[in-house]
């Protein structure tokens, strides 16, 4: 079992080069001892993902992609980033099969191929897994869970770069979380699912509506190893509330 509690802040198409600076109390933080099992990974867009590495360079902060092709290395794709470019480019991580994407038409074929490839290529994978209200409402939540880890995840042979996040689609950027019984319910589905794929405990992430406002009942939820923050993330003195109200 991990004890590492992971802070991730997806900025989706948002963020700025003048937004640096506001990092460096975190960066600070980080380098806290009490600190010393958070795991604080950034996932800028594209285009300020060498500004962060070169931002994080000395702190224990990773950063990350928010997709990548399924191409390994490189191809003709027009206007797409391979795992070999983000490893190359200092990527630790690579957020796949997030519902942003799905949305946008991502099938569970195509997460899977992403997955594989960002494997293959040592990048450690947040794959993202939930319902959305309608499926939520015909009770399909835990048959969606089923569908998305079956399939996403086949002929993943090595564990140990995987974390799985939870994100009700209901709840991204909604301020609407699940109640916590309902979320520990669908924590335990999950991590029952994931547990007759590998004998590893993968780390499971809730997302969706994080706030410094909720995190003191969502870091209540057993079976949580961390949060994936959105929008609170892009303003640091909410994301190192989060940090802090979970770790104290
Ligand atoms: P919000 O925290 O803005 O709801 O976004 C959640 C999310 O999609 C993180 O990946």
């Amino acid at each position: 079992m991990t004890n590492n509690i992971y802070f991730i802040a997806n900025w989706k198409m948002f963020g700025s080069t003048s937004l640096l600076n506001s990092l460096n109390k975190l960066i600070n933080l980080s380098k806290l001892k009490k600190y010393k099992n958070s795991k604080i990974i950034y996932f800028p867009p594209f285009t300020l993902i060498k500004d962060f590495i070169k931002k994080f360079n000395k702190s224990k902060i990773s950063v990350g992609a928010q997709n990548c092709h399924h191409v390994q290395d490189y191809g003709s794709f027009t206007g797409s980033i391979s795992p070999k470019m983000l490893k190359d480019l200092g990527c630790k991580y690579v957020i796949l099969g997030h519902s942003e994407n799905r949305n946008d038409g991502e099938s569970d074929l195509d997460v899977n191929k992403k997955i594989i490839s960002a494997l293959n290529k040592n990048l450690k994978i947040v794959f993202c897994i939930g319902e959305t209200l309608k499926e939520k409402r015909k009770k399909l939540t835990h048959s969606v869970f089923k569908k998305q880890i079956n399939r996403g995840l086949k002929g993943v042979k090595n564990y140990r770069n995987v974390l799985v996040a939870y994100e009700p689609v209901w709840s991204i950027g909604t301020g609407v979380i699940p109640k916590s019984k309902e979320l520990e319910i669908n924590v335990s589905k999950i991590r029952k699912l994931l547990s007759k794929r590998t004998k590893y405990k993968l780390p499971i992430l809730y997302g969706g509506s994080v706030s410094s406002k909720n995190i003191n009942s969502l870091k209540n939820i057993s079976g949580i190893n961390g949060f994936l923050v959105g929008s609170a993330s892009q303003n640091s003195k909410k994301f190192i509330d989060i940090i802090k109200k979970t770790i104290n």
